[in-house]
């Protein structure tokens, strides 16, 4: 009997997981750091995604403190880490097992000028004012994002930019259509947040990359 209760709790525990498995990212969260980082950090990814260029667009002083906000296993941290030696990078992701495993990747890399915070869904706790704020993949999940970026508009340094890069609607990869933000909505989500759109990059061919800074007040 007991033997026959313990198998149901198993065979029971498995289906969990294969159901959870089975839903997509958007509905399942970002738990699991190490299965996402197969995906996220899978070196393929560079050919489209073109960090380096994507950093060198950014235009950061050697001294900046730039904010990685949804920096998932840190993609973009660590090579942002290595492009502000003397400045400091913040990951703020709402997945602990994000936050967790940046922390762990940093310290392996000997990168100590990553912070990795834990941020809410209308919040990144940012520790500190910042130069620069990335947002790459993360725009989508983000709920009302004209509060959003007008809260985080007081944790701007002057001048600071906000670059949001997100795939485009007909992108072969990334978040389900449904979920896509066009880029002309970004944009005209970020001019009623306060925004003024500083630049836009057109070298990634999946996504578009726009450059925002606070409009004067
Ligand atoms: C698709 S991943 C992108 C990760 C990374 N930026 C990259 O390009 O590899 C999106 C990340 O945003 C995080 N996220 C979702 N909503 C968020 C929010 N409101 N604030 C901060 N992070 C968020 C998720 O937990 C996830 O790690």
């Amino acid at each position: 009997m007991r033997r026959r209760l313990a198998l149901g709790l198993a065979l029971a525990a498995a289906l969990v997981a294969a159901a959870a498995r089975a839903q997509p990212a958007h509905r399942r969260g970002f738990a699991g750091a190490e299965g996402w980082a197969r995906v996220f950090d899978d070196p393929a990814r560079d050919q489209w995604q073109k960090p380096q260029q994507v950093i060198e667009a950014l235009r950061l002083a050697p001294d900046a403190v730039v904010a990685d906000i949804g920096a998932g296993t840190g993609y973009f941290t660590m090579r942002l880490a290595q492009a502000v030696p003397g400045g400091r990078v913040i990951a703020a992701d709402v997945e602990p097992d994000m936050v967790r495993y940046v922390e762990q990747r940093a310290r392996q890399m000997e990168l100590a000028n990553v912070t990795a915070v834990l941020a809410s869904a209308d919040d990144p706790r940012l520790p500190a004012a910042v130069d620069c704020v990335l947002l790459a993949n993360t725009y989508h999940h983000i709920g009302d994002r004209e509060a959003y970026f007008r809260r985080l508009a007081a944790l701007l340094k002057p001048g600071a930019t906000v670059a949001i890069i997100d795939h485009r609607p007909e992108s072969p990869v990334g978040p389900p259509r449904s979920m896509r933000v066009p880029e002309e909505a970004v944009k005209a989500e970020m001019q009623r947040a306060g925004y003024l759109l500083s630049a836009e990059h057109d070298f990634l061919p999946r996504q578009h990359f726009l450059v925002f800074r606070r409009a004067a007040r």
